[in-house]
């Protein structure tokens, strides 16, 4: 077992340099998969679910060699279809693999993924609209098994600007003759960057980033070197520890434009935020105002991979704030544990409302997903006194090594193994 072990009180300073996105890597490492070329993917960030995907693929005779933080894929032997449940009970992204695998092969079947610790998270907008493009589907055992000798190219109307659903259908799509429309799509920046790599690898998309995307289909494909952009949500998690705790951070290598509704947020609590073209500087004297109201809502909205951060961040402001999660029924178990650490939360329903205390003490507390556990380590950054957080496996989901950051960022945090 390991844990985080902190020492509270430090302000922040230095900078680091911002990894590539999990959620670009997933759904680009799926994507290998459709064509028989090789895929070149650079500064590949080895975050665990990463990992476990790329295992996926080599289960399912991809090769795949990492020559320090450049994964080299070679699909052209890939074989099996079928993606059994010992993986998908570990990375619930490996329901994108159906568009990819669908694809490539005609069929695809993967064992049902598991509900998580943020909530249910069904996939019928998946099955919906791979149907909607004549994938027969039927789920049995355990599995869900797409039958697609009928797929043709059409119109697919989301009930729901749904990330997963977008992705999977772009990329079941790429192969189809003729053109097909996605309308209502998400529209977060992961999205755009897959388009990119859709198309570096010889496919015709467009129109990503809008809620209506284009897919005219090709036939051939071609060998591609693709860098992923970089991740908003592990930028956006250090730019709200450092307005907590206190002090002046650059990070480098991430874009301004993709965190907007946080800055925004950041800005209104008190801290300054600057935009130096590939870099974001912070400064912060740690004593902040609340924010009356953060809603999490689909891109461009306030995101909801952020919201356990910012909350963590209310505890500490001065006055109310009330945080609404529109996406997961579940994610305000961060709560009970920050509680512990002297906060005073009261939850309704989707709703939380926090009137920020002077300081938050150190605890034992207990990560119960990947974005909980992080708003735990800030917590844990700005407390009186030492915190130990265990279950650290979620956390190591979504960020590389969060204590080594911390680490160059002046902060006293430190791993430690049983
Ligand atoms: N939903 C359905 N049915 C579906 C699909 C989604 O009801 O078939 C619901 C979900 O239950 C959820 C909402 O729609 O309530 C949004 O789900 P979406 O499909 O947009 O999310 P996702 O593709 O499963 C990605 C990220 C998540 C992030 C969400 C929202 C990846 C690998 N995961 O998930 O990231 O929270 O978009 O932005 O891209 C994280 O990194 O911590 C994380 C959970």
């Amino acid at each position: 077992m390991e844990t985080l072990f902190i020492k509270g009180g430090r302000k922040l300073g230095g900078e680091l340099d911002i990894v590539t996105a999990k959620n670009a890597l997933l759904p680009i490492l799926a994507g290998s998969i459709i064509s028989d070329k090789n895929v070149i993917l650079k500064k590949v960030a080895k975050f665990s679910d990463v990992m476990y995907m790329v295992k996926i693929l080599e289960s399912l005779g991809v090769e795949a060699k990492f020559e320090g933080d450049t994964l080299i894929l070679s699909p052209k032997h890939a074989y099996a279809h079928v993606v059994k449940d010992e993986y998908t009970k570990k990375v619930r992204s490996s329901v994108f693999l159906l568009g990819p695998l669908l694809s490539r092969f005609g069929n695809a079947k993967i064992a049902y993924p598991g509900g998580c610790n943020i909530g249910n998270r069904p996939i019928n907008l998946h099955i919906k609209g791979l149907e909607a493009l004549g994938v027969k589907i039927e789920e049995k055992h355990g599995y869900i098994i797409c039958d697609g000798k009928n797929m043709s190219a059409g119109e697919v109307h989301l009930d729901f600007p749904s990330v997963g659903t977008t992705e999977n259908l772009m990329m079941a799509s790429v192969r189809l003759k003729g053109v097909t429309t996605i309308y209502n799509c998400a529209r977060e920046p992961e999205i755009e960057d897959l388009q990119n790599f859709l198309n570096s690898i010889g496919c015709k998309v467009s129109g990503a980033g809008s809620s209506t995307i284009v897919i005219t289909g090709v036939e051939s494909f071609k060998d591609c070197e693709y860098q992923p952009i970089h991740d908003r949500i592990v930028a956006g998690t250090y730019l709200i520890a450092c307005a907590m705790c206190g002090g002046n951070i650059l990070l480098k290598g991430c874009e301004k434009k993709y965190n907007q509704a946080l800055i925004q947020k950041l800005k209104q609590s008190g801290a300054i935020v600057e935009d130096l073209g590939k870099d974001i500087e912070i400064k912060s004297n740690g004593k902040l105002k609340s924010i009356p109201s953060i809603e999490t809502q689909p891109y461009p909205g306030f995101p909801t991979d952020l919201q356990n951060q910012i909350l963590a961040m209310q505890t500490i402001t001065k006055g109310t704030s009330v945080v609404v999660e529109n996406l997961y029924e579940s994610r305000f178990k961060i709560c009970n544990e920050l509680l512990r650490m002297g906060a005073d939360i009261t939850i309704k329903d989707r709703m939380a409302i926090i009137n920020g205390v002077e300081r938050l003490y150190g605890a034992n507390v207990v990560a119960s997903d990947l974005r909980g556990g992080a708003g735990l380590v800030l917590a844990g950054l700005v407390a009186d006194g030492y915190t130990t957080v265990e279950d650290i496996y979620h956390i190591d989901r979504g960020y590389l090594s969060i204590e080594e950051d911390f680490c160059k960022l002046n902060a006293e945090i430190q791993r430690i193994r049983d």
